[in-house]
């Protein structure tokens, strides 16, 4: 298996103030000291509301611990009320940032073209993109699932910089929030078709280095079984990660 750290991303979606950001992270961090992120063996990220992202890196600043925005414009700054900018993300340091969350997809009709700029935008400016992708239950029932997961990976990796470093998800849309889960061997080969089509697009290097991280009802008790999968590299959270103890607790099962 290729070299690749394991990254457990936390997604706190609309969830959190300022306030109970900095009460969260203070509790987390004694606690992560023991998941050993200094060796980069294991990466921890938190995707957390733009208004949280200030008070978020002077909380984190100095940690091995990983943090960024859920989303961003398209366009480095501009006259564009009420987005957020890809630049201004830059001078805070924010190290990553969502692109194509499902919820971004299906409720603010955001399309390939345009994730496609942002992932361009993103690393034009030094920011690690981490593009979602994920069929809906539709299309799984329809056997579409193959097709949906390289349409939405090839369009958005259509304006890459292939000489920076991006993380894919992916999230089957079924499983979002629902408690319904992919089986882990129903995950691993949504992976296995997303490396292969990784390898076609940018080569074996590319390929190998990418990590996938797997969301989409993650919690404490199923996370091992899909931990172990091959071609599974993370996973990406949302409800589990909104209390320290169980986020912990996917930060451990995480193997490497
Ligand atoms: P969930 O959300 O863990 O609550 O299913 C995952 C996500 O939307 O990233």
């Amino acid at each position: 298996m290729a070299d690749r750290a394991f990254v457990v991303a936390a997604n706190w979606k609309m969830y959190k103030s300022p306030t109970e950001a900095v009460a969260y992270l203070k509790e987390f961090l004694p606690q992560a000291k023991e998941l050993g992120l200094e060796l980069g063996r294991k990466k921890v990220i938190f995707f957390v509301p733009a208004i949280d992202l200030w008070v978020v890196q002077q909380t984190l600043r100095g940690s091995a611990v990983g943090w960024g925005a859920q989303n961003c414009y398209f366009e480095k700054q501009g006259a564009f009320t009420g987005e957020t900018s890809p630049q201004v993300l830059a001078e805070i340091t924010a190290p990553s940032c969502l692109v194509g969350h499902s919820e971004r997809r299906t409720l603010f009709h955001e399309v390939d073209e345009m994730l496609a700029k942002k992932v361009r935008v993103l690393q034009e400016v030094g920011i690690e993109p981490m593009l979602c992708v994920g069929e809906t239950l539709e299309e799984r029932e329809k056997g579409l699932t193959g097709d949906v997961i390289r349409r939405q990976l090839r369009e958005g990796l259509k304006l890459r910089d292939a000489s920076k470093p991006l993380m894919l998800a992916y999230e089957p849309v079924w499983a979002i929030g629902t408690g319904r889960v992919a089986t882990p061997a129903q995950a691993n080969e949504a992976h296995v078709i997303l490396r292969a089509e990784m390898r076609a697009i940018g080569g074996d290097e590319f390929a190998d280095r990418t990590p996938i991280l797997y969301g989409g009802s993650v919690k404490p008790d199923n996370a091992a079984e899909i931990a172990a999968q091959p071609e599974v590299d993370g996973f990406l959270v949302g409800g589990a990660s909104l209390q320290v103890e169980s986020f912990l607790a996917l930060c451990r099962a995480g193997k490497r």
